[in-house]
């Protein structure tokens, strides 16, 4: 039996890439999962897929980017029995371009998913994990957070990931000693829908050389598959740490 057998966990961007394969480690853990995302097509397959591993999965359809829809969804959550477990996952790469040619509604709307509904849902669930002495958030970052001036085009995309990487180290520190931990994970250069928009992108409107490198990077076989970065995230949660920045690198080793 393992330390998420039973556990409820919530699973933002859980429609394909990380957030799918994420959620699929969960149910494989023992976890029964609470699906979010916007396309109820993607949301209902995976939760197949959860059914399949003898697991209970619920779906969310809601878009995370909108005020009304977070606050809906907060509303939802509040009447769920007790989630355990938040990976927020879900985010977004755009908008890309040069601090000039960005419309600042693209910018509010990536703030709003990356970082205020993170945000957000963490205020939400917390008091119940608090109240039963555990709890674990994970916030799916980016590495580009820790070097910034790599991700020339993608200014909105970095600061919303220093943006949150200062709310859960914050966040930690805030709950520490209450059994509810908060740590960041940066999942690595992953083969999902993100890395193939990037590379779909018009070179010149996104940055020559930014399009030649994701193109590179997938050319030269560099991307790992989402199981092997939800393998490594799970591998992290089974610890007790508070407070850091998860890698895949850095998970312990598997058993
Ligand atoms: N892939 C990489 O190499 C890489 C590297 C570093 C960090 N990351 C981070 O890893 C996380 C997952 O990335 P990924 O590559 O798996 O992305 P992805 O393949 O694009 O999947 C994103 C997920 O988020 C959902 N989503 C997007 N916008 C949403 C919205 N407005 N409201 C609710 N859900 C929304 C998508 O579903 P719908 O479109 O149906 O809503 C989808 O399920 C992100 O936080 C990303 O920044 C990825």
């Amino acid at each position: 039996m393992s330390l998420l057998t039973g556990r409820t966990a919530l699973v933002t961007g859980a429609g394909r890439g990380i957030g799918r394969a994420t959620a699929l480690a969960l149910a494989k853990a023992g976890a029964d999962v609470i699906l979010l995302a916007r396309s109820r097509d993607q949301l209902s397959s995976v939760a197949d897929e959860v059914r399949s591993l003898g697991r209970t999965a619920s779906t969310v359809a809601a878009d995370l980017s909108s005020l009304k829809d977070l606050d809906r969804t907060r509303r939802a959550l509040k009447q769920v029995e007790g989630v355990d477990i938040v990976i927020n996952n879900a985010a977004t790469i755009t908008p890309m371009g040069t601090t000039t040619s960005i419309e600042m509604d693209d910018v509010l709307s990536a703030m709003i998913l990356n970082v205020v509904a993170v945000t957000a849902l963490n205020s939400a669930l917390l008091p119940h994990m608090l109240q039963q002495g555990w709890g674990r958030i994970v916030n799916v970052s980016s590495g580009l957070a820790g070097r910034p001036a790599d991700f020339v085009g993608g200014n909105t995309y970095v600061t919303t990931k220093a943006g949150l990487e200062a709310h859960t180290i914050n966040l930690a520190a805030e709950v520490e000693r209450t059994g509810v931990t908060a740590n960041v994970y940066r999942p690595g250069i992953v083969d999902t829908g993100m890395q193939a928009w990037i590379r779909e992108q018009d070179p010149q409107r996104i940055g020559e050389a930014l399009h030649e490198r994701f193109v590179s990077l997938h050319e030269e076989g560099n991307l790992i598959a989402p199981e092997q970065s939800a393998d490594a995230l799970l591998r992290h949660l089974g610890s007790e740490a508070t407070g850091q920045v998860w890698t895949v690198a850095s998970a312990p080793a598997g058993t």
